[in-house]
């Protein structure tokens, strides 16, 4: 077995024993782990969270004090006292309407969203980045000043115009790849710290 079939297979095996819906709970859990975003209390914002292992972590991390709020076309089998769950396409305005009616306003917007794979990367890239981007426009509507966001990208042709947009709208702009991200995969995560809330605060009154 390759070393990241051997890594893949640790984390699935690991997730199965702790109870996680998906391996990619511990790559939040390396992100938070470091940068300490999912705090007691806080309210946050999962896009793309089927099948539901980072909306495990993060409604653990934030006690029943905060509230998550997962979104996703595909349905999620997890259940808590502080989650609620909206199935619906990010890009529906009935989405964003849900989302709102939940909370007009949150500490924190993650991003593991990802197209289904054609299996040819420019393409898979500039799909998964037009979702990130989709993202990061209801992370201007929702994310309140001095809040973290954190996106997954595909590493491509169209990945650092978002970085560069990214960088526009927070105080720091990290890119970081948790040790359970396989090297080979060509993603990274964006951890986006400190809002800069008043560089937007026009488009947020639409
Ligand atoms: C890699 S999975 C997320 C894994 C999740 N973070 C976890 O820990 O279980 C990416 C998800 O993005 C969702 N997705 C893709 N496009 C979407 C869209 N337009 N609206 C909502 N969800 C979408 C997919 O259905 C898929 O479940």
């Amino acid at each position: 077995m390759r070393l990241s079939e051997a890594r893949r297979e640790y984390f699935r095996r690991r997730a199965r024993e702790e109870g996680y819906l998906s391996r990619a709970a511990y790559k939040l859990i390396q992100i938070d782990d470091k940068y300490r975003f999912l705090s007691k209390g806080a309210k946050v914002l999962d896009l793309g969270c089927a099948p539901g292992g980072w909306s495990q972590v993060a409604s653990a991390r934030v006690t029943d004090k905060g509230l998550v709020v997962g979104v996703d076309l595909s349905p999620v089998s997890f259940k808590a006292r502080n989650y609620l769950f909206v199935k619906g396409d990010i890009s529906s305005p009935q989405t964003l309407q849900l989302i709102r009616e939940s909370s007009s306003s949150f500490d924190c917007v993650l991003s593991d969203l990802s197209p289904k794979l054609m299996g040819v990367w420019d393409a898979d890239s500039s799909r998964q980045v037009a979702l990130a981007s989709e993202a990061l426009d209801i992370t201007k509507l929702f994310l309140r000043g001095g809040g973290t966001a954190v996106f997954k990208l595909f590493q491509g042709e169209t990945t650092n115009e978002f970085i560069g947009e990214a960088k526009k709208l927070f105080q720091r702009v990290v890119i970081s790849k948790p040790p359970a991200s396989r090297k080979q995969a060509s993603e990274i995560y964006l951890v986006c710290l400190g809002l800069l809330a008043d560089k937007f605060a026009a488009d947020k009154e639409l």
